[in-house]
């Protein structure tokens, strides 16, 4: 028998759930409630325990095990779903991807959610290409070129990515490219960890509106916001994660989350030239992942 929770109690987990999604925690584990101590009816606080906050402490590493747990945490049977309670976002009613782009676009708006917003940003980039694109690339936040065009990776890094996406045998066109921070921070410095957390839930919904087969994260910020880890490029790279965008209550049964994969930052790949090859590896794996034809070159 499924247990039911107290209407109350379920409102008030629903807004604590809404409270943590707004800091920028999305990811939850649940404890069997059957493994509380205490008898009688169950608190919210207690509750609330059971529902145990996922975020890494600072400087604490992940395994890659963990971190697929992490990315995609599953009901146990017979447990009710108190994640039901998080709303479907408004394009979640829509099935045309490009309606459903048009709708978190606008929820976006012109975003003042994070300091971004007033350190020199021209404007907001949100994201390119197929809306139906089977695979995405998701960088880190826009340079100044970026800034200036409203489109990702049109600088250098972008020339390198554009030869990296040809090299596999398709046009840059085919594929869809965003973000983590859709605003440039300044100077192009790394995006801090609280900016990541309030922009990237915008990204999480764009990627359940494109439905991909496969995301590649470039660089270490994209795959550690992402996956929601701690861990070196080293241990990062070489796998696939099993990858539902956070935060986003899936209600398409065609559509349960696709693979992820961690490649280098085409910016690190111009200082280090050397890691091309590594890349191409990357990307070989993905290719074959989605039925691609591995030309017979990699990457310039
Ligand atoms: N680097 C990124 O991470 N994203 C861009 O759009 C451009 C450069």
């Amino acid at each position: 028998m499924p247990r039911t929770l107290d209407p109350e109690l379920r409102r008030a987990l629903a807004a604590r759930i809404r409270y943590y999604n707004e800091m920028g925690i999305y990811d939850f584990y649940r404890q069997p409630l059957s493994d509380r101590s205490g008898e009688g009816p169950i608190s919210v606080d207690e509750a609330e325990i059971a529902i145990s906050i996922n975020q890494p402490e600072s400087g604490e590493e992940m395994n890659p095990r963990k971190a697929a747990a992490v990315a995609m945490p599953v009901a146990t049977e017979g447990d009710e779903n108190i994640f039901e309670v998080i709303a479907l976002k408004p394009e979640q009613s829509v099935s045309d991807p490009v309606k459903a782009l048009k709708m978190i676009r606008e929820d976006l708006g012109d975003c003042t959610r994070c300091v971004l917003h007033k350190q020199g940003r021209k404007q907001i980039v949100f994201g390119v290409g197929d809306p139906k694109a089977e695979l995405m690339f998701v960088g880190e936040g826009p340079g100044a070129d970026e800034d200036e065009k409203g489109e990702p990776f049109v600088g250098r890094a972008g020339q390198l990515l554009n030869n990296m996406i040809k090299a596999m045998g398709i046009e840059r066109e085919q594929v869809y490219i965003a973000n983590i921070v859709k605003c440039r921070p300044p100077g192009n410095r790394t995006p801090e960890r609280d900016e990541c957390a309030t922009c990237s839930p915008f990204l999480m919904r764009q990627i359940a509106a494109i439905k991909p087969k496969v995301v590649v994260a470039l660089g270490a910020v994209a795959a550690k916001t992402l996956l929601a880890m701690n861990a070196s490029m080293m241990q990062l790279r070489g796998r696939f994660y099993d990858f539902r965008p956070a935060g986003v209550r899936s209600n398409n049964p065609d559509w349960d989350g696709c693979k992820l994969a961690v490649t280098y930052h085409p910016a690190f790949l111009l200082r280090d030239p050397r890691q091309k090859g590594e890349a191409w590896k990357d990307l070989q794996m993905v290719m074959k992942e989605l039925g691609m034809k591995a030309p017979a070159k990699g990457a310039e």
